[in-house]
């Protein structure tokens, strides 16, 4: 399983050994231009662990990743509260970082961050892997194109958008912690709230939400948002309505409605890697008359292992980062609004000083 490296690969550290980290370890080495060099834990012997276990060459501590000469990129797959302080600090030491979602749920956090990339030229990307399928520009295309021939939607109008997940199992403890910054916000309502941003190119100028908490995690006082229920409006107009649960049966869902239809995907974070499929409903008011379709997305790949491809040429100079530095200070921002209306609090942080 020892990767065979080329010439130019980005040479992968993934930090973190939890179950992320091991699932997509796969995907970085079938990325174009990737390699796993070295594995990262809080501790030497987890880090050798998994190293051999997955048959990664390097294995360290955290601390020992910023200095380390075969390593160019960190996966960071640490829980929420890890990630603006490690990213700040793995640039600073000379590392790309691509970074789990979600980054950070405070603006000016994500702020520095993006302050920390442009300071020392590293490419920062934040981990929404679904961007990076075919389906995600293709969704944007069909939300801005209004009302010409070959519209689906026509103008867009209404964005419904929900991710929904029972967490409530040993592994995803820490999604109910309010120290480690979780709640089902944070961890699943970042897709569909961030989707709507994607989809419409702008900022809610308003946002409604509501949240019932989950009980809180053993040992600490505080709760964070077991379900949520959130909605905006961005200023052309559109609405959003969607909600996030990580207390309840699954239930995922994205659905654009515009003036004369809708189009709707049941995978809208993991599309099909041969073959996605968009389900287009015409209303009477569509110029061909009502009915219903399908549009399919052959070969769009595998969502993560299009992630590190693209990192790879952003690292290279060939391609922009996605999510823009821009686009993940805006999510940080609408979380941060979100937790707000919902009168979530988290403990303020305390800085780059890892
Ligand atoms: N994009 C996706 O589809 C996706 C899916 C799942 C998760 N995620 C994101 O990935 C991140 C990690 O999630 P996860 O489910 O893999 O694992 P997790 O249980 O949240 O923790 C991941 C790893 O963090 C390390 N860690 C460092 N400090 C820790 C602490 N105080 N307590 C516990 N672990 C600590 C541990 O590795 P060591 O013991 O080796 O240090 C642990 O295995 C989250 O931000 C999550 O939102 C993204």
């Amino acid at each position: 399983m020892c990767d065979a490296q080329r010439m130019n690969d980005v040479r992968w550290a993934v930090m973190g050994t939890g179950r992320i980290a091991a699932g997509v370890l796969k995907h970085i080495r079938e990325a174009e231009g990737c390699v796993v060099t070295c594995a990262a834990s809080r501790t030497t012997d987890r880090a050798r662990a998994f190293a051999d276990e997955h048959g990664v060459p390097e294995a360290c501590t955290y601390d020992e990743l910023g200095n380390r000469d075969d390593v160019d990129a960190v996966y960071i797959t640490l829980p929420n509260h890890l990630h603006v302080p490690w990213s700040c600090r793995l640039m600073e030491e000379g590392k790309h970082v691509l970074c789990e979602k979600p980054l950070t749920p405070w603006e000016s956090e994500a702020e520095r961050v993006a302050e920390a990339a442009t300071k020392t030229g590293r490419i920062f990307q934040e981990g929404f892997m679904y961007m990076h399928h075919p389906q995600t520009p293709r969704l944007v295309d069909i939300a801005q194109m209004g009302e010409v021939a070959g519209s689906h939607i026509g103008a867009l109008q209404f964005i419904r958008g929900f991710h929904c997940m029972d967490l409530r199992v040993p592994h995803a403890w820490t999604r109910f912690s309010h120290a480690m910054e979780g709640g089902a916000i944070m961890d699943l309502g970042c897709y569909p709230f961030g989707f709507a941003r994607l989809l419409t190119g702008e900022e809610p100028e308003e946002i409604r939400a509501v949240a019932r908490w989950a009980p809180p995690h053993e040992g600490e006082a505080l709760s964070v948002d077991g379900e949520a229920a959130v909605s905006m409006r961005f200023p052309s107009g559109v609405l959003f309505a969607g909600g996030c649960s990580m207390e309840s049966a699954s239930g995922v869902y994205l659905k654009l409605t515009g003036s004369w239809g809708s189009v709707w995907t049941g995978w809208p974070y993991g599309p099909d890697p041969q073959r996605a499929v968009l389900h287009i409903e015409r209303a009477a008011t569509h110029p061909q008359g009502p009915g219903s379709s399908e549009e399919v997305i052959e070969q769009g790949g595998e969502r993560f292992t299009n992630q590190f491809r693209d990192m790879a040429g952003a690292i290279r100079g060939e391609v922009s980062p996605t999510p823009t530095l821009a686009w993940t200070i805006g999510q940080a921002a609408m979380i941060e609004r979100i937790h707000r209306q919902i009168g979530l609090e988290f403990t303020p942080p305390d800085h780059c000083g890892t």
